[in-house]
């Protein structure tokens, strides 16, 4: 899977910024888990990236209208799998299985508050630690819509601290931060 195509193909079907950077975030994040394990950034990345392709125009039919989409650019059952399962329980009944549709799994809503926390911050991801963010997941009223029960789930199924997830994937949303709308503008 290149790169460059799995963006395209992104924005071919996403034209709202903010999804646009959410794919962005959750590839980074894979990226960041796909190094920890000694993994292919590439494809994991690819897979974080594509992950919500149909959700902006289908979004009733989020999970089930992608394996079509990823199919213009040659993506394989593997491929679609990993992508399809994370709606696993809120919209599909397709399981994640591997250790990377585990990450993809949990990371994906985490992604989400940590984007909500840098938001809230004025150096946005500079700075930011796993202590501020887990501040705000026990805070149920914060980025409400951030399902704090997927995340718990998908950490069991990591088989990993939350503590150590969060680390992990401050640190990559950090390294792309200017990439994903999330830079520190204080500077400048
Ligand atoms: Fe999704
Ligand atoms: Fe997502």
């Amino acid at each position: 899977m290149e790169r460059e195509a799995a963006y395209e193909l992104l924005k071919r079907y996403n034209k709202t910024e903010a999804l646009v950077n959410h794919g962005k975030a959750v590839e980074a994040v894979m990226r960041g888990f796909a190094k920890h394990y000694g993994e292919d950034e590439n494809y994991w990345g690819c897979v974080g990236l594509l992950h919500d392709v149909d959700y902006e125009m289908w979004p009733k039919e989020h999970c089930l209208k992608a394996p079509e989409l990823l199919k213009e650019i040659g993506a394989d059952d593997a491929f679609i799998h990993a992508v399809c399962s994370h709606g696993w329980k809120l919209c599909v009944d397709i399981e994640p299985k591997l250790q990377m549709e585990k990450v993809l799994y949990t990371i994906d809503e985490l992604t989400g508050l940590i984007n909500a926390t840098a938001l809230m911050r004025p150096t946005k991801m500079d700075g930011m630690n796993a202590k501020s963010v887990k501040k705000k997941f026990k805070n149920s009223k914060f980025a409400a819509g951030v399902n704090r029960e997927v995340i718990n789930e998908g950490a069991v199924l990591m088989d990993m601290e939350l503590a150590d997830i969060m680390n992990i994937a401050i640190a990559a949303m950090q390294s792309a931060a200017k990439d994903i709308g999330l830079e520190n503008i204080e500077e400048e």
